[in-house]
């Protein structure tokens, strides 16, 4: 499963890339306006020298002829630019459209494998079922995952499910466990993954256990050395 990260934090990107983890990352208006000092395009730009996976960037228009042209725009910015267009009906007719000129796109807030359907029919490279904002309503968002990996498997459909709205470490597990071919998680979540409390204590262990040796050794050959003196110098030696 390829992991992207949800955010337009260029430095958290940075650190991800760094660890060997980082296929690719996800932006949305959001999570733009979480950014200050940069244009939409810039902090785009900036990602796309980071990683070579695809970088997802959001259109805000609601109309077709808007969403061409915003996601035409972003498209020149970088070759490894996929344009995100949320499910309906324009935004179906903009994937398809931009399918026909050889542009990428991500097909956001998906909420039923019916839509994810529709949208892998219409075009769409990546499809991305929200996860945590159906848990939040009280609905199973993974069932959507697994639902739609088998609808692309069953059909041999290219598009790619993108597990999104990951709001936890269980839900990577789960979405790698459903065959998620992609899912996309904030930074927090991606640390969270890292961590364990067993870990933490095991290094600081080991690392006591370490010192503690190499202290009984230096003692050791300490006490060895000034025997060595001292008979060396005993009368008759
Ligand atoms: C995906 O591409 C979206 O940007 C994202 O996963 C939404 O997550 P949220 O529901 O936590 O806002």
């Amino acid at each position: 499963m390829k992991i992207f990260l949800d955010t337009a934090d260029i430095e958290e990107i940075r650190i991800a890339a760094r660890w060997g983890v980082l296929d690719g990352v996800t932006t949305n208006p959001s999570l733009f306006a979480k950014t200050s000092g940069m244009t939409y395009e810039q902090v785009l730009t900036e990602v796309c020298k980071i990683t070579s996976g695809p970088v997802s960037a959001e259109v805000v228009a609601d109309d077709v002829d808007g969403m061409l042209r915003e996601g035409r725009a972003f498209a020149k910015l970088a070759p490894n630019i996929v344009v995100k267009v949320p499910m309906s009906e324009e935004g179906l007719e903009a994937i398809s459209r931009f399918a026909d000129e050889g542009i990428k796109t991500n097909c956001t807030l998906i909420f039923t494998s019916n839509q994810g359907l529709l949208a892998a029919k219409a075009g769409a490279s990546l499809i991305s079922p929200f996860v945590g904002r159906l848990d939040d309503i009280n609905q199973d968002g993974m069932i959507v995952i697994r639902e739609l990996v088998d609808i692309v498997t069953i059909h041999d459909i290219e598009s790619e499910v993108l597990a999104a709205s990951i709001r936890n470490p269980l839900h990577m597990t789960q979405a790698a466990l459903a065959g998620a071919h992609v899912a996309t998680l904030p930074f927090k979540v991606l640390q969270q993954m890292v961590h364990h409390p067993l870990t933490t204590t095991g290094i600081v262990q080991f690392r006591a256990d370490w010192d503690k040796a190499r202290k009984a050794l230096e003692s050791q050959n300490g006490k060895a050395k000034s025997e060595a003196a001292a008979a060396a110098t005993k009368p008759g030696a």
